[in-house]
């Protein structure tokens, strides 16, 4: 069900959320909702508002560990792969579109359920709309590690040169292409598993057909 979500609803959100969240993830949080206003306003901006609501609910199950994880699945009936056992991380996407459902019912539109779903990974044949939540996770202002750094410039440098939103969207696919031939890397040089729809998420972006 797609939800009407008001500037009054997110403004009760931004501090209910506050309790679910480290001091550093809440900055991080609210510097995610504010880069995906910026990045609604270049793409999306009929669906700001929802944005926004998916950035301050896109962590909240984060600071659980392994354990609370499992155990919201199994509360959940949400389905654990082999993988997410061994990168744990992936879980927290999962657990916080059940968590939402569960905590905040007047948020559970399929856009932030979905965008909250895959901003972790990605996935082929992802939305604009999970798009732009994933990026905005990977490029806001308070992410100091090496290749945030190189991403964001890349993206905002290209895209102050777009002249038109068949330009903008390429800029995109090609910022998208590179986010994921980033994180591939990374997990890569840690000797990590690479989750199967992040490589399927970076095969996809890398056919121009957006
Ligand atoms: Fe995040």
């Amino acid at each position: 069900m797609n939800r009407e979500i008001t500037d009054e609803m997110l403004n009760t959100l931004r501090e209910q959320v506050r309790e679910y969240l480290t001091e550093k993830r809440y900055a991080h949080t609210l510097s995610v909702e504010s880069e995906t206003g910026k990045l609604a306003a270049l793409f999306l901006p009929a669906e700001q508002n929802c944005l926004r609501a998916a950035a301050l609910l896109h962590d909240i199950t984060k600071r659980l560990n392994l354990e609370k994880q499992l155990q919201l699945c199994q509360n959940f009936g949400i389905i654990v792969t082999n993988d997410e056992t061994k990168a744990p991380k992936l879980l927290h996407a999962k657990t916080a579109a059940a968590v939402v459902s569960r905590d905040f019912p007047q948020f559970a539109d399929n856009r932030v359920l979905s965008g909250i779903r895959w901003h972790t990974t990605g996935r082929a044949g992802m939305s604009l709309f999970e798009s732009i939540v994933y990026l905005a996770d990977y490029i806001e202002p308070t992410r100091t590690f090496a290749d945030c750094v190189m991403l964001r410039q890349f993206f905002w440098e290209n895209i102050s040169l777009a002249a038109d939103a068949d330009s903008r969207m390429e800029v995109l696919r090609q910022t998208m292409v590179l986010s994921f031939d980033m994180t591939i890397r990374q997990l890569l040089a840690e000797g990590a598993l690479v989750d199967r729809d992040t490589i399927e998420a970076r095969n996809w972006f890398l056919s121009p057909a957006l």
